[in-house]
């Protein structure tokens, strides 16, 4: 096994291992991919200040997101078709995220269902919904979640309609795969994951299979999201929402400050800054860019927490001193899962919190809380000089 430095190293070793359907899928951002590479490339435009001949023992990590006790302020983010990265992933994932002391969040889309996971772990996980057609669905989800004593709702906004990834229609991309002449010539390269899948019953979309009738084809994202989800989904309706859970509410996709004022009116615990990792509008400013913005329209009346191009503890650094509360990693996770299961998670996790708390040493700074704009060099200009729209 090679030593495992840094997250490319586990990308890399990802790529040899997964079909390359389940690869693509996590890897590709929508249509030209613009806000999926710059969700990356507009944190390497922020630079650090380095401080010296500060005392910097006794540091820490440790911080809360949205009340609850964290390791570091990195949650696992909710990613579809986790457990088709490797078998039984989101179970693994949420072991290795309760293990470390970081939340783990399961999406909607899952292969491991919302009480497989609850069975793997002995702390509450946060559970991501999305707005469905059929409204009865969406009750029992949400039962489901408080039956598995799920601490917080987190409602993605930014899905009514899935953003075109060019490489999942060409790769004919589904769960399970479907046996075509081309995904047998390639599942038969990856020996270990057919193995392990094959030792698992856990293979299409457990949230889903087994809970609803007519869908015209279960193991198709595609289809299934143009088909159930909820076109006419409003604020009224996740304020319901809201209501019917009765506990903390993320809500996750705002990237302008009205919606986030929105938000903050609907009463949520907390808000993502997020682009769904570039997956969604083409086109959009990256989540690190649009930060400053909704920090300025909600000021500290709601919590922000980013996700969308964090790949090191250095960009978690960054998006925390420029004012987030808490982070989310999705690909940089699912790489160590797709390389090497849960052992995988945990390395990701480990090499984050290493190049965290090192560079915030090297910054002069010993807790999390302490972190701010005096720790960075923004470029002049790094929130775009647009020209006012609104
Ligand atoms: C959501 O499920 C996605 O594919 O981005």
């Amino acid at each position: 096994m090679p030593v495992i430095t840094n997250i490319d190293d586990l990308k890399r070793i990802h790529r040899r291992r997964v079909p390359k359907m389940f690869y693509d899928y996590a890897e590709s951002g929508s249509w030209t991919e613009q806000t999926f590479r710059e969700n990356t490339s507009d944190f390497d435009k922020i630079r650090l200040r380095q401080r010296v001949a500060v005392d910097m023992s006794g540091r820490s990590t440790a911080t809360k997101m949205i009340g609850e006790d964290v390791a570091m302020p990195v949650a696992l983010a909710p990613v579809g078709l986790t457990g088709m990265q490797h078998a039984d992933g989101e179970m693994k994932a949420a072991r290795a995220a309760e293990a470390f002391g970081v939340p783990f969040t399961l999406s909607t889309m899952s292969i491991n269902s919302i009480e497989d996971v609850a069975s793997a772990t002995n702390k509450p996980f946060w559970f991501q919904l999305y707005t469905m057609r059929d409204e009865d669905y969406v009750s029992r989800l949400i039962e489901r979640a408080r039956a598995a004593k799920c601490s917080a709702l987190v409602i993605t906004l930014d899905l009514q309609i899935l953003g075109q990834r060019h490489k999942d229609i060409k790769n004919g991309l589904s769960a399970p795969p479907k046996l075509t002449l081309a995904t047998m010539a390639n599942l038969a390269t990856k020996w270990r994951w057919g193995i392990e899948m094959l030792q698992t019953k856990n293979r299409s979309f457990g949230n889903i299979v087994g809970h609803v009738s007519n869908i015209s084809d279960a193991a198709n994202l595609s289809a299934w999201t143009a088909e159930q989800f909820d076109p006419t989904l409003d604020w009224s309706k996740i304020a319901k929402i809201k209501e019917q859970w009765g506990g903390k509410v993320i809500l996750k996709g705002i990237l302008d400050a009205e919606d986030a004022k929105m938000a903050m009116q609907v009463g949520a615990d907390a808000i993502i800054v997020s682009n769904h990792g570039g997956r969604q509008l083409d086109g959009a400013l990256s989540s690190i860019r649009v930060l400053p913005s909704i920090l300025d329209a909600v000021g500290d009346q709601v919590e922000v927490h980013l996700d969308s191009g964090i790949r090191s503890g250095q960009d978690v650094l960054k998006a925390m001193a420029m004012g987030a509360k808490g982070t989310y990693i999705g690909r940089a996770f699912v790489y160590g899962l797709g390389a090497m299961g849960q052992a995988g998670v945990t390395r990701a996790l480990e090499v984050i919190h290493k190049e965290l708390d090192t560079t915030m040493a090297l910054c002069g700074e010993t807790k999390v809380s302490n972190l701010g704009r005096h720790n960075l060099l923004v470029p002049k200009g790094f929130e775009g000089d647009w020209q006012d729209c609104c």
